[in-house]
Order: C-alpha cells, then structure tokens, then sequence
C-alpha cells in the first residue's frame, strides 16, 4: 500500500498578516515544486487564511486552519465556523492541539471534528496521549462516516517548543496503542494517519522517519524557517 506522507506546517502565531504574505511570496514557488512529490500543508493564522488558499490554488500545496468553533454557526462571538473555512479553499484543519486543549473539553473536540467532516475538511485531531479519551473524536468520527478520513498526531507535551523527542520506541508504542482502539472498532487503518509532532527539526527528522507506522510530521517552528523545513522535508 502506497501511503502518502504529509509534513504539515503549523505557523501558529509567529508571523504577522504582512509577514506571512512575505513568506508565501518569496517560497512559494520552491514550496510548490516540492508538494508535487510530498504532502504539504501550510497553517496560517486565520487572518492571511484566505490569502494563502488564494496564492495557493493552483499548485499541490494544501492549506489547514488552526481550529474551528464546535458550533455551526450562531451567536458565538470571536469563533470561526467549519463552512467560512471550507468556502476560503481549506483543506484540513488542525483541532484539539495542546496550546488550546485547556480551552475545550473531549466532547467540543469531538463536535469540532464533525463540524469539519460535514463540510469536507478532514481533521488534524492533535494527542499527547493514546487515552481513550483524547481518541474518542476519532473513533466517533471514522465509525460514523467510513468513508471520511483523519489525521491523528501525536504530541507529547514536553516535545512541543522543545526540540526534545522521544526514543522511536516511545512514539511507536504510542502508535500501536492508537491501531489497537481503533481496530477495536473495526476502522480500517486507510481512514487514518498517524503523525508525529513536538520538536521535529531538520536533526531529528532523519531518525524519526524510521517510526514504524509514522504517516508524516506536524511542525511548529521549525516549518517557519524555509531551509530547515525544506530539510526535513528532503531528509
Ligand atoms: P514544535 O511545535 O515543532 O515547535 O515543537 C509542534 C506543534 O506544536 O504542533
């Protein structure tokens, strides 16, 4: 089975609407020429999302938003709705990551995620454990629409800003403890992907690429800095 591996950019807050626009302008090309062989998914905060799926439209480079409301639309002031992202052209979106997880509870990760499957963007459901409770959004999910997809990255909480990763070991009994759930439920392992992230730099790429099970990599800071994401990109 030929599966493909996703290294997606996950800007956070580090540039500035003008800032992002200088980076996109300046890299894109380059960025484009490697996504024809490589899944590329560039993160942007909300502000330049628009833009970005613009610039962006007719090269193999994917654009996800950092998080959506649980809610469909309504009075919920300062949310974004699952719709205004796909109606902007974005693809995936990132939920559940660790610098927002204090915020919501499982369940409103939950409800985010099918916000996003109803509106056929497929999910970055972001874990810093394999517990059940953390994977209940994607079991949830992948049971109730087989045909959907998920992209599950585990992140554990002292890796992130860090630079400091896990043994493989670790991450792949992480992984299997994630197959086992969710071959419980019978969902077959072409509905998801399992992604590293939390201090993937172009040093520790190489070694970790040797994860058993590993579909790709979420990258926070290092993916701000052109060389060193084109680096684990080509490591
Ligand atoms: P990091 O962030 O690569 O800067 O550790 C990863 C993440 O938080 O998604």
């Amino acid at each position: 089975m030929n599966r493909p591996f996703f290294y997606i950019a996950n800007w956070k807050m580090y540039f500035s609407y003008q800032q992002t626009i200088s980076w996109l302008n300046e890299y894109l090309s380059d960025l484009s020429m490697l996504a024809k062989n490589n899944n590329i998914i560039l993160c942007p905060s909300y502000t330049t999302l628009e833009y970005a799926a613009q610039t962006c439209k007719n090269t193999h480079l994917l654009i996800g938003g950092q998080d959506c409301s649980s809610y469909a639309q309504g009075a919920h002031t300062g949310q974004i709705s699952a719709l205004s992202l796909s109606e902007i052209g974005c693809n995936y979106c990132i939920i559940g990551h660790s610098e927002q997880r204090s915020l919501f509870s499982n369940e409103e990760i939950e409800e985010k995620a099918l916000r996003l499957i109803e509106n056929n963007i497929i999910p970055i459901l972001c874990i810093n454990n394999s517990s059940p409770e953390q994977l209940q959004p994607a079991l949830t999910v992948l049971s109730r629409y087989p045909s959907k997809e998920m992209l599950i990255a585990y992140e554990p909480l002292e890796s992130i800003g860090t630079g400091i990763v896990p043994e493989n070991r670790s991450i792949e009994e992480q992984f299997y403890a994630i197959n086992a759930q969710l071959e419980h439920e019978n969902i077959p392992r072409e509905s998801y992907y399992l992604l590293y992230g939390g201090g993937v730099k172009k040093v520790s790429a190489t070694p970790l690429k040797l994860i058993d099970r590993l579909d790709g990599f979420l990258i926070g800071g290092a993916s701000t800095q052109f060389d060193e994401f084109t680096q684990i990109i080509d490591a």
